[in-house]
């Protein structure tokens, strides 16, 4: 369906738990206070949820956690979400520390594609960036999707110390496109903003060569982006989606590289105008925009016996009421104060 500002909003990701395996610290530094089973929703409840929103108009369904693999039975969710009728992709986006394990199973569920959080190749750096020792794990689980013929694609967020020339010989080598993702002032990552793509992009160009025209990648629609990132068609209408799923990532072809690399610039071109995302927490509740808290309560609409309202009359009113845009640039105007864990990215 399409909301007010007349945007298709096609695209619902569920965040299934806020529980994770690692302690980014940007997301979740320490062991923050997680919401209790009860209050989850079930996954017959995220199932009833996902059949509403199919039936006005998404199409896509991405699930997210915190880390989604901690949440027992996950698998068996992707395989019922890719049964509901009018659903076309179902995608995970994972840290992948578990994903060794489930990459068969979840490649048999249905699963689509799968994107894996790996902001660092160095043991030390991982270690101190996500509390834990578990880089051998991920780059297990990248391999073992691989092998399971699962598309993947990296999200590698634009931190302080990001080392972009080792991600970019690592994702070269192994052939799976990444994404730079600049930092969103959510939660604890507004401790960390300010590295912007743009300047990323011209590092990139400097030592894998300029984007040529023929080096761009066409959108879903054939759409061509343009070749530099500097004249701003990088932005907005052109934005919407790339070549790899249906997110808010801008594609680029370096001649010195053999596979796609995207930026995610959420805070430099803001790409509000052509979202097509709604988001559903872990609790239930129908979140909007990134930045604008919690949204609709559709728990307590599945749970109330004598409900005045169907779930589909209550989501599509508050769909159509997603607001025009984000304010990151204002941050004094953000409600949403959850940690990112909470939210699912
Ligand atoms: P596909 O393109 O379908 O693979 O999905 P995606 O890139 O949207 O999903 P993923 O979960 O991998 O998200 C990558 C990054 O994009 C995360 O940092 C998200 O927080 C960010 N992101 C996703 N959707 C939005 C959005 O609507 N607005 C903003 N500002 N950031 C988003
Ligand atoms: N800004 C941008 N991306 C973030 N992520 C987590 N926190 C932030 C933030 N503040 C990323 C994770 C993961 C994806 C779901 O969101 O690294 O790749
Ligand atoms: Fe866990 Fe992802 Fe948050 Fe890291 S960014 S703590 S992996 S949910």
């Amino acid at each position: 369906m399409k909301d007010k500002a007349g945007r298709e909003i096609d695209y619902l990701r569920i965040s299934i738990t806020d529980r994770c395996n690692l302690r980014c610290k940007y997301c979740m530094p320490g062991d923050i206070e997680t919401t209790d089973m009860e209050n989850l929703l079930t996954y017959e409840e995220i199932v009833q949820v996902t059949e509403t929103a199919a039936a006005l108009g998404i199409r896509h369904i991405r699930l997210t956690g915190g880390e989604p693999l901690v949440r027992r039975g996950c698998v068996d969710l992707v395989e019922k979400i890719k049964n509901v009728s009018g659903i076309e992709t179902v995608g995970m986006t994972t840290n992948g520390v578990l994903l060794a394990e489930y990459a068969k199973a979840l490649k048999e569920a249905g699963l689509d594609s799968v994107n894996v959080s790996l902001d660092t190749l160095d043991e030390t750096e991982f270690q101190r960036l996500t509390g834990r020792d578990e880089l051998n794990a991920v780059l297990a689980g990248i391999n073992a999707a691989k092998e399971a013929q699962i598309p993947v694609k990296i999200n590698t967020v634009h931190y302080q110390h990001l080392d972009w020339k080792s991600i970019l010989d690592y994702t070269n080598r192994v052939q799976i496109p990444v994404r730079f993702i600049e930092m969103m002032p959510i939660g604890y990552g507004a401790a960390y903003t300010g590295g912007s793509n743009e300047e990323l992009f011209r590092q990139i160009e400097e030592c894998y060569g300029n984007v040529s025209e023929a080096g761009t990648v066409r959108s879903r629609e054939g759409e061509k982006y343009s070749a530099d990132i500097r004249d701003l068609s990088y932005t907005e209408e052109k934005q919407q989606s790339g070549k790899h799923g249906a997110g808010p990532a801008a594609y680029y072809r370096f001649p010195g590289l053999n596979m796609d690399v995207g930026f995610i610039s959420a805070m430099h071109h803001k790409f509000c105008r052509s979202c097509n995302r709604i988001r559903l927490t872990s609790e239930g509740y129908l979140k909007l925009c990134l930045c604008y808290e919690k949204g609709v309560d559709l728990r307590a609409v599945l749970r109330d016996p004598g409900k005045k309202q169907t779930l589909q009359e209550v989501m599509k009113k508050a769909i159509f009421e997603k607001p025009a845009e984000h304010c990151f640039e204002q941050v004094s105007e953000m409600t949403e104060h959850n940690a990112m864990v909470r939210i699912g990215g």
